[in-house]
């Protein structure tokens, strides 16, 4: 039992939650796993559907299994007809990530079977890791002024995901890069939006309310947003020469540079380190550069200043960029990874579910007397 004395761990730092077997992080080694196996052999060798698959399962997928996986996010990447004229609906200057909520929680609506909460919700979450790239895409497209896209058997989720953005076939690089984000971001153990995620599963409501409860916390810049700012700020320097200036002006009014810190990683985050190889690949392969050389620039002043190393998000959004993902689309894209996660964690609550409720520490009076109405000033 916590006592009203007991020290309070502000932003739950270091407080451990709850037991897991899907993602361990080592912040000390900037280590990362998956259930095991090590990102930075996740990223060079593996691919979203079989991580997924990992994250589920908590194994690697046979040959047939992938295959069946595969398949099945195919079939079920269909939005029903009503959902699609919904989306069609909502004002089209919308932030997407209101959209992307909205639709998660509307398509529970739909699919009352696979909202009953338990073990079962497996249908769930390849439903919902299915449908995210056709909410998104369909969003987009729908306010570009382009026609809506079928299923296209004959791409992956990363493949399927960029054909619906660009309205063109992605080359095979392209796709490639993509795909490596997308294992890159699929978990990242007690996160916030999977944090919200458990919460939501642990008062055993279903999964899309706990996928709409994730969304909604992915949103914020200090989460998932941080690489569209990542964005702003490059803009804003457009120059290398101009990148110490800039940053050290805005440190100086304590102001947080996006891409860079992290609550657990003391030393750089490996997704980052794997996503500055992949930013300058995709870059030199597009004879384009310039985000590179820039956050490359960034990256040392930030350390000489502030001794802080970068997160995943620095180089994620240069990456979308150089790919001509919009800006405003980064955190959906994120949020079409990290589904994987956030389902994976709701399954492994309903497993072991013990409600999460901490206690607060009440710092405001007791003894005050109740004045009646009238008699207030
Ligand atoms: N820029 C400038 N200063 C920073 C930054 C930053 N990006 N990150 C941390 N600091 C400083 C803080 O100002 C603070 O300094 P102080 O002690 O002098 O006041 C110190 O480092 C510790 O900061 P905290 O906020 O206590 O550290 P916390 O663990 O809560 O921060 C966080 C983690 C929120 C990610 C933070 O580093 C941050 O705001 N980064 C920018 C946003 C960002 O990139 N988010 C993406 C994270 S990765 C993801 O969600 C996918």
């Amino acid at each position: 039992m916590t006592s009203p004395t007991e020290e309070v761990q502000r932003g739950l730092q270091d407080v451990v939650a709850l037991e897991s077997r899907i993602c361990f992080i080592d912040g000390k080694q900037g280590r990362l796993i998956y259930n095991g196996y090590d990102i930075r052999d996740l990223a060079s060798k593996s691919n979203f559907e079989e991580v997924a698959y990992l994250l589920w399962y908590g194994r690697l997928p046979t040959t047939d299994q992938l295959a069946t996986l595969r398949h099945h996010l195919i079939e079920l990447r269909e939005l029903p007809a009503a959902m699609a004229e919904r989306i069609d609906s909502m004002p089209a200057g919308s932030n997407p990530m209101d959209i992307l909520r909205t639709a998660v929680s509307e398509l529970a609506l739909f699919e009352p079977e696979e909202t009953r909460p338990g073990p079962s919700s497996i249908g769930g979450a390849q439903r919902l890791t299915a449908v995210l790239p056709s909410i998104v895409g369909q969003f987009h497209r729908r306010r570009a002024g382009l026609p809506r896209l079928g299923t296209r058997p004959d791409l992956s989720h990363a493949g399927y995901l960029l054909y619906a953005l660009l309205d063109r076939e992605p080359t095979e690089l392209e796709s490639r890069v993509l795909d490596v984000a997308l294992v890159l971001h699929a978990d990242h153990e007690l996160n916030a939006s999977t944090f919200s995620a458990r919460v939501t599963a642990s008062t055993l409501s279903d999964l899309y309310s706990a996928v709409t409860s994730a969304v909604g916390t992915l949103k914020g810049p200090l989460h998932g947003g941080a690489n569209e700012r990542v964005m702003e700020l490059l803009e804003e320097i457009g120059t290398p020469d101009r990148a110490e200036e800039v940053v050290k002006a805005k440190l100086s009014r304590h102001e947080r540079i996006m891409g860079f810190g992290h609550r657990v990683y003391k030393v750089e985050d490996p997704r980052a380190t794997i996503l500055r190889e992949w930013s300058r690949r995709i870059g030199e392969a597009k004879g384009d550069l310039h985000y590179y050389e820039l956050l490359r620039k960034v990256e040392e002043v930030v350390h000489h200043e502030k001794g802080l190393y970068p997160n995943v998000d620095l180089y994620s959004g240069s990456v979308y960029g150089l790919l001509g993902i919009p800006t405003d689309l980064f955190t959906p894209v994120f949020a079409t990874s990290r589904v994987a996660g956030w389902t994976a964690h709701v399954l492994e609550e309903y497993q072991d579910l013990r409600l999460i409720r901490p206690s607060a520490k009440y710092i405001g009076p007791t003894d005050l007397p109740y004045v009646p109405i009238k008699a207030r000033v």
